[in-house]
Formats: structure tokens, C-alpha cells, sequence
């Protein structure tokens, strides 16, 4: 029995003590758990905390935007917006495997993050900060560390890009206020830090992004086709009201793979687009959501128009185990 009020107590006087008087910045993804981080350092620290967004080219729609605004109008805190689209994209050219390209993402984040820090020193240069900025916030949750084999007695499945998939020659310390916590958890205190709700009730979406939902290389073309496809379904399971009902749904583009089909009087040669809808109480075990039929052929069929270069729309209805939830 645990209440959300002592776990911001409890974490506070931690973060205190962890960061003293220095400068801290704080990992923001647009996700719950960075943002509930985010929150709890800055009760603890208050404007001695910078948050990084990092536009890495592999969001959703609107992601960056809902960060920009609801997060900063809520919580106050300021926030640094970095374009690195084309570092990433640059670095994931050619790379198919999905670990590589996990830790990849990961190193990026970092190096990313050590660029940013080293350019806010030197801005203030004159004001009260001094010498570098060694502290990084993560939202690092129960499951990332568990599946990321830092768990007691479990196999090492896929690399979290902010556990497994960090660099070896990273120097930040890392603040990590809810690692011993699992998502339900973490909402509960973000409410109570009074992060919005349409942060705190939004569904998972792992930090590689739409990185490691394309089956194949990441290009841009693949990425702006994946986005339509990711963005109609989410409109139409919010539209259908299972927004609730549903822990999240990974929209997968295999994009190695293609099927012939037939679209107004011609064939098509196109790739096919999964739907991964699934139901779970913390992301360890999923089954698949039993969507109405009637919302798959929605889907199916906005997908299928819509989205050039997908001529075919196809249901995941594994539960994990044996699959995972995201395909890679
Ligand atoms: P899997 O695919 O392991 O996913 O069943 C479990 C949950 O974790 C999310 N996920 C991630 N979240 N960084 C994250 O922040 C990651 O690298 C990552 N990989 C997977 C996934 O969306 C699901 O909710």
C-alpha cells in the first residue's frame, strides 16, 4: 500500500541530495515517464533543471508540439528544442539489425545530450554556473531496466535505449527517480505532481520511436509513410473511444517486405503496414486487444487509401510472451 505523495517525498530528498547546488538536465520524450521525471526533479531542484527535447526525426505526429506547449505551460520549466534529424538519420543509414540500431539511438541521445549541456555552460558562462553540467535526467521505468537484462535471473530481450543502449564512454551521473516503478505508478504521481492528463493518460511510446517500427532500414520516405499510417490509427481508435481500453498500439511498417495487389485498374507492388493493438497491466505481459471488426476495417481501409505505398494492412495477434510488443 503505497501512496503517490510519499513517493514524491521520498524521491525529492533523494534528488536533493544526489544533485546538490548543480545544474541538471532532464531527457524530455513527450512520454510519460520523462515528463513525471522531469516533474519530480524540478520540485526538487526547481530552475536548476534544463529539459532537452530532442527531435531525432523518429516522432509522431505532433509530438513535438505537445511537449512545447502543455508540458511548459504546466510544469514551468525551461526547455531546450534540438533539430538533430539529420545526425540520427545520418547515423541509422544502412542499419538494419534492430539492436544496432537500439544502441545507435541510444548513443545519439547521449552524445546529443553532452553537446546541449557543454553549449547551455558556455551561454551562461557569466551567470552562476560553473564548470560543467554532469547530471542527466532519465525516465528509466521498473520494466526498461528489468527487460534491458538488469533484472535478477532475466535474459537480456531488447536494449531500452536509456538502460542497455546507453555508450560505454558516457560520463553523466544519471538521475533516475523511477526506476523502481511501473507505469501505473508513474501516472499516479504525475497527476499529483499536476503533470496534464493528456500527458499523464497518453500510452506508451518507446524513445527509439518509429526507429524500431520500421522493419528494414530507416529512410525518410519510409519514416513520413510510417507517421500517415501511425496517425490514422490513432485517430481512429481514439475516434472509436478505446483509448482507454487498449495499453497501446505499435503501428509497424515492413518495409523489407512487399505483396501484390490491385488498386483502381492497376497492380500494385507495395509494402505491408501492421497493426499491433494490445492490452496489459505493465508492458511485462500483453494480450492482444480483441478490436471491433468494424474499427479494423476502418483502419484497414484509410490505411490502404491514404498511405501511398501500402497496399495491404495486417493484425498482430500474438500475446507476449511470445512476441513483444513493439516488433523489434
Ligand atoms: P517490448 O517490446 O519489450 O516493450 O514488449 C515493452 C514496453 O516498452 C516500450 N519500449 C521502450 N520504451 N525505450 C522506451 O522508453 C525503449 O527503448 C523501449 N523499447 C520498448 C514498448 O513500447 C512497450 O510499452
Amino acid at each position: 500500500d503505497w501512496k503517490p505523495s510519499s513517493i514524491i517525498d521520498e524521491q525529492v530528498a533523494r534528488i536533493r541530495e544526489q544533485i546538490g547546488e548543480n545544474e541538471v538536465i532532464c531527457a524530455l520524450s513527450g512520454g510519460v515517464d520523462s515528463a513525471v521525471a522531469a516533474a519530480l526533479v524540478h520540485r526538487a531542484v526547481g530552475d536548476k533543471l534544463t529539459c532537452v527535447f530532442v527531435d531525432h526525426g523518429l516522432l509522431r505526429k505532433d509530438e513535438r508540439k505537445q511537449v512545447e506547449e502543455d508540458y511548459v505551460k504546466a510544469i514551468g520549466v525551461r526547455l531546450v528544442t534540438v533539430d538533430a534529424r539529420e545526425q540520427f538519420l545520418g547515423e541509422l543509414a544502412g542499419v538494419t539489425d534492430p539492436e544496432t540500431k537500439r544502441k545507435i539511438i541510444g548513443r545519439e541521445f547521449i552524445r546529443v545530450f553532452e553537446s546541449t549541456a557543454a553549449q547551455l555552460v558556455a551561454e551562461s558562462r557569466n551567470d552562476d554556473v560553473e564548470g560543467e553540467i554532469k547530471f542527466l535526467v532519465q525516465g528509466t521505468l521498473y520494466p526498461d531496466v528489468v527487460e534491458s537484462g538488469g533484472g535478477t535471473g532475466t535474459a537480456n530481450i531488447k536494449s531500452h535505449h536509456n538502460v542497455g543502449g546507453l555508450p560505454e564512454d558516457m560520463t553523466f551521473e544519471l538521475v533516475e527517480p523511477l526506476r523502481a516503478l511501473f507505469k501505473d505508478e508513474v501516472r499516479a504521481v504525475g497527476r499529483e505532481l499536476g503533470v496534464p492528463e493528456v500527458i499523464v493518460a497518453r500510452q506508451p511510446f518507446p524513445g527509439p520511436g518509429l526507429g524500431i517500427r520500421i522493419i528494414g532500414e530507416v529512410t525518410e520516405a519510409r519514416l513520413d509513410l510510417l507517421r500517415e499510417a501511425d496517425a490514422i490509427v490513432r485517430e481512429e481508435l481514439t475516434a472509436a473511444g478505446l483509448d482507454e481500453q487498449i495499453w497501446q498500439c505499435p503501428v509497424v511498417l515492413l518495409a523489407d517486405v512487399r505483396s501484390v495487389g490491385v488498386q483502381g485498374d492497376g497492380r500494385t507492388y507495395g509494402h505491408p503496414i501492421v497493426i499491433r493493438p494490445v492490452s496489459s497491466e505493465d508492458a511485462m505481459t500483453a494480450d492482444w486487444t480483441r478490436l471491433p471488426y468494424d474499427v479494423v476495417a476502418r483502419v484497414s481501409n484509410r490505411i490502404t487509401n491514404e498511405v501511398e505505398g501500402v497496399n495491404r494492412v495486417v493484425m498482430d495477434v500474438t500475446s507476449k510472451p511470445p512476441g513483444t510488443i513493439e516488433w523489434e
